[in-house]
């Protein structure tokens, strides 16, 4: 195993090296966003380029759809691709029933709506994000700009009758200013600590004006791949119920690692 790679890169490439087998020629693959997502555009960019696999891809950020490129991977918009057959994407949390919070990286507009309009969507995470309820890491969600802390304040309202353990809001900076996603809005992390109820709270944090749309994924993920820090790799398919174990040895993927020893 290259000692290049953490104990956690490891286990983030593992997954993302897994989860690129259940990509097939002429498919549309949505791309994730992430540290995760961009092991698996490596790993895709190396079936392209050495292993003539043909598909087009719908990234899901500005970032994504450079590495995507650079990679040499096919990129189009999802207006193009209409519908997609996979997205694989990585995640903050994933809890048993596969609901999960996205967003960390500020990307959970784009993230949503590509997962949905696709036919089955795979989680890839390292097996720290396997969490048995939802909210220890900060739910993110969109907001426009305009009056964000009238729908900030109203955010935290909302929230006191909500079944969440916190309810600080906070508006997520880049420096000294505001982070500005993609699509030109501002983020709010809510610290909520444990939300009992993540459907409830999804579709009502969507009625507030001003909210873009929310980092819960409901009912959308079809199946995780969990990395290990050691090669070891779990999939567990909640469509089907199918699970399975392996390994991924990393001294076939030499390529990929190429760029990080130079
Ligand atoms: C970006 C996301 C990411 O998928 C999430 O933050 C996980 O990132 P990483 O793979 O770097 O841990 O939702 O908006």
């Amino acid at each position: 195993m290259p000692d290049i790679l953490s104990p956690m890169d490891t286990a983030k490439f593992v997954a993302a090296r897994r989860a690129a087998d259940f990509v097939e020629s002429g498919m549309k693959v949505g791309l994730g966003t992430g540290s995760t997502a961009a092991w698996l555009v490596k790993c895709l960019g190396e079936m392209v380029r050495e292993g003539g696999l043909k598909i087009r891809a719908v990234p899901t950020s500005t970032r994504t759809a450079a590495l995507a490129r650079e990679e040499g991977i096919e990129v189009i918009t999802l207006a193009e691709a209409g519908w997609l057959d996979l997205t694989i994407d990585g995640a903050d949390e994933f809890d048993p029933d596969l609901n999960l919070i996205k967003g960390g990286g500020g990307a959970l507009l784009q993230e949503k709506i590509v997962a949905t309009a696709s036919d089955r969507m795979v989680v890839i995470a390292d097996a720290s994000k396997s969490v048995e309820a939802l909210g220890a890491f900060p739910l993110p969600i969109e907001v426009i700009p305009f009056g964000w802390p009238t729908t900030s304040a109203l955010v935290e309202e909302t929230l006191c009758s909500m079944d969440v353990l916190g309810q600080k809001v906070v508006l997520r900076m880049n420096g000294g200013e505001p982070y500005v996603t993609d699509e030109g809005n501002h983020i709010l992390d809510l610290h909520l600590q444990r939300i009992g109820n993540p459907r409830q709270l999804a579709l009502v944090l969507n009625q507030i004006p001003g909210v873009v749309e929310n980092g819960l994924f409901i009912d959308i993920a079809d199946a995780v791949v969990i990395g290990h820090g050691d090669g070891r790799v779990e999939m567990h398919d909640i469509s089907t119920g199918a699970s399975e174990e392996g390994r991924v040895e990393l001294a076939e993927s030499e390529n990929i690692f190429r760029d990080l020893k130079e």
